[in-house]
């Protein structure tokens, strides 16, 4: 049947959303496959109802509209049309990542120590919070992607104007201990975990413009060798599956100088645009972007 391959929206990650979600309309074509593009929740349901399409490719990234925090996977139950990635429960806790590091905690897996921030909190409790968790540190919304309102604050002269930043996107704020080491990001697809990449961007750290505007961000894929990639790779499906996620995603990890490995997120609708991570590790296992297409959408199969 026809495939919508669902994109854009309204999160802070929309343009993103749509370079991802015309790469894979152009790769399923390619492979045959009737899909069609539709922009956003809205006019997603409005199609299913007139019954236009049989599944739905979710390429949306984000929160509130974003199709990524479990919403939209709550309304495509309740119309029994199948989808691709993580269901309700994978999505809505992946999306909110001071939740999904308790779920960690409490499993005794890594992640670095925090302090969940309610937006609108006063600068006392905020600096409270940073002196105990110590500086340098990281202040980010706790529902964001694309690194979207992060700053990493070195000292407490700078913690004021990352909260602020942080608290311009809806939700509330997470701040936690910057591990210092390599960033290292393993994707998941079906139950095969994919080689790791670790991220060497040319600047202080990978934001916004390293991930989707730089073209001098090295890859290093895999990540790591023998048994500390088996390590990493193994935590990373742990850490998906604490969650409740299935179907595909993407974990991201800070290996810091101790080679310890601290959990920081996973994403139920990883990036899939040309400088994204999750098609770069599919190649490095021998799947090309169009193949990598094809077994994202078999996960709505079931
Ligand atoms: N949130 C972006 C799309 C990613 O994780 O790749
Ligand atoms: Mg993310």
């Amino acid at each position: 049947g026809r495939v919508a391959v669902v994109m854009g929206g309204s999160s802070a990650e929309r343009e993103v959303s749509l370079d991802s979600g015309r790469n894979v309309l152009a790769a399923l074509k390619a492979r045959g496959i009737d899909a069609h593009a539709i922009d956003g929740i809205p006019a997603l349901l409005d199609a299913l109802r007139a019954g236009h399409f049989a599944r739905v490719f979710n390429i949306l990234h984000g929160q509130h509209g974003g199709g990524e925090d479990g919403v939209l996977q709550g309304a495509l139950e309740s119309l029994n049309v199948p989808y691709t990635g993580s269901g309700v429960l994978g999505s809505a806790l992946s999306m909110d990542k001071t939740r999904s590091k308790r779920v960690w905690q409490s499993l005794g897996l890594p992640t670095p120590k925090f302090v969940a921030l309610p937006r609108g909190g006063d600068a006392a409790a905020v600096h409270a919070a940073a002196r105990e968790i110590g500086f340098p540190l990281i202040v980010k919304p706790a529902c964001e992607g694309s690194s979207v309102g992060v700053t990493r604050v070195f000292e407490e002269a700078q913690l004021d104007s990352a909260v602020e930043l942080a608290a311009k996107y809806p939700g509330d704020l997470l701040m936690e201990t910057l591990i210092e080491g390599d960033e290292l990001t393993v994707g998941i697809l079906g139950r095969e975990v994919l080689p790791s990449i670790h991220i060497v961007p040319k600047g202080a750290f990978y934001d916004y413009n390293a991930k989707y505007v730089a073209e001098d961000t090295q890859y290093l894929c895999p990540g790591l060798q023998g048994a500390a990639e088996a390590e990493l790779r193994a935590l990373a499906l742990g850490a998906f599956d604490a969650l409740g996620c299935a179907g595909w995603g993407r974990v991201d990890v800070m290996r810091d100088r101790q080679g310890r490995n601290w959990l920081l997120e996973a994403n139920t609708a990883p990036g899939m645009t040309s400088h994204s991570l999750v098609p770069k590790a599919a190649r490095a296992a021998g799947v090309d972007y169009e193949t990598l297409c094809w077994r994202v959408l078999e996960t709505s199969f079931r």
